[in-house]
């Protein structure tokens, strides 16, 4: 179970939540009015507490994605994440962020079968995370299961292109809509899944001009990756925004080189333990004078 806050005095951050109302998912649609978004809609994914505090100030939604799976986890794809995964993670992610809309993956699995299986695992992330929304992949054939769950309060973010927990169906991560019939599905996908109801969809991994396209011509806000700068909207891996993988796809542009800097702070460590200088009298305890 989560309880939804932080614990200031036990938390080794200082978060100093600024008073206010949380984005919601009404506030994310009503971005995108008469076919424009005047302010894009800025999104990054975030997997725990205090990446979620740090995020939380500059993003309008944090996504605790299933790509988890491979960042945090190790694993090769999205497709053995668990429920449980998603629920700690996306407990902790709430419990870190103030301002944000949280939005959970669903992951592969949870919500295919049926309506109905959906909704019992939506409503469970939701109770036990404190999110607002999750997000599941899928266009046409999940427009049915997107009308159910907003129909029965549970805000869904869709996800069309490329679909990563369909990689074996696709036969990997390359772009998609290079073919027009492709296309041509890629944005009926899109129409379908604005008109079950999503309040907002993700479009991955398609060449510029379908999500150009696409933006021009579905209601909801699109959040571009790998996609185009004229979507309502973007998002990131923020570990792979980060520099924290050797190998990233294309799409993404690093703002920093955390890997290397992490490695030459535990370089610098290891020299200092070896060499007996640290810790130094700073960080160590002596009697009380
Ligand atoms: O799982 C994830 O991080 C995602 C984003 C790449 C959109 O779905």
């Amino acid at each position: 179970m989560s309880t939804f806050t932080i614990d200031t005095s036990t938390s080794r951050a200082t978060p100093s939540p600024v008073p206010g109302k949380r984005m919601t998912a009404p506030s994310i649609r009503g971005r995108k009015v008469d076919g424009k978004t005047e302010q894009p809609i800025v999104m990054l994914t975030a997997y725990t507490m205090r990446m979620a505090q740090l995020l939380d100030p500059h993003c309008d939604m944090l996504l605790v994605g299933d790509s988890l799976g491979q960042v945090i986890y190790g694993l090769p794809s999205t497709i053995p994440v668990t429920m449980d995964m998603m629920c700690a993670h996306g407990a902790a992610v709430v419990r870190g962020s103030w301002h944000a809309l949280v939005a959970v993956d669903m992951p592969f699995g949870s919500y295919e079968a049926s309506p109905e299986q959906a909704f019992t695992c939506a409503s469970r992330i939701m109770k036990e995370t404190g999110c607002a929304a999750v997000k599941l992949e899928g266009g046409e054939a999940m427009a049915p299961t997107i009308e159910f769950l907003t129909h029965r309060s549970i805000p869904v973010i869709g996800h069309v292109g490329l679909t990563p927990q369909a990689v074996n169906i696709l036969g990997g991560y390359g772009a998609r809509g290079r073919e027009e019939k492709e296309a041509d599905k890629i944005i009926a996908d899109a129409r379908a899944v604005d008109q079950a109801g999503a309040f907002c969809i993700v479009v991955e991994g398609v060449l510029e001009a379908v999500a150009d396209d696409i933006t021009a011509k579905v209601g909801a806000p699109i959040i571009g990756i790998g996609a185009s700068a004229q979507c309502d909207g973007q998002v990131l891996v923020t570990d792979d925004m980060l520099g924290m993988f050797e190998r990233t796809p294309r799409f993404v542009k690093r703002y920093d080189d955390l890997a290397a800097r992490i490695g030459e702070a535990a370089r610098v460590y290891a020299d200092e333990v070896r060499a007996r200088s640290f810790p130094t009298p700073d960080q160590t305890y002596r009697p009380k004078s």
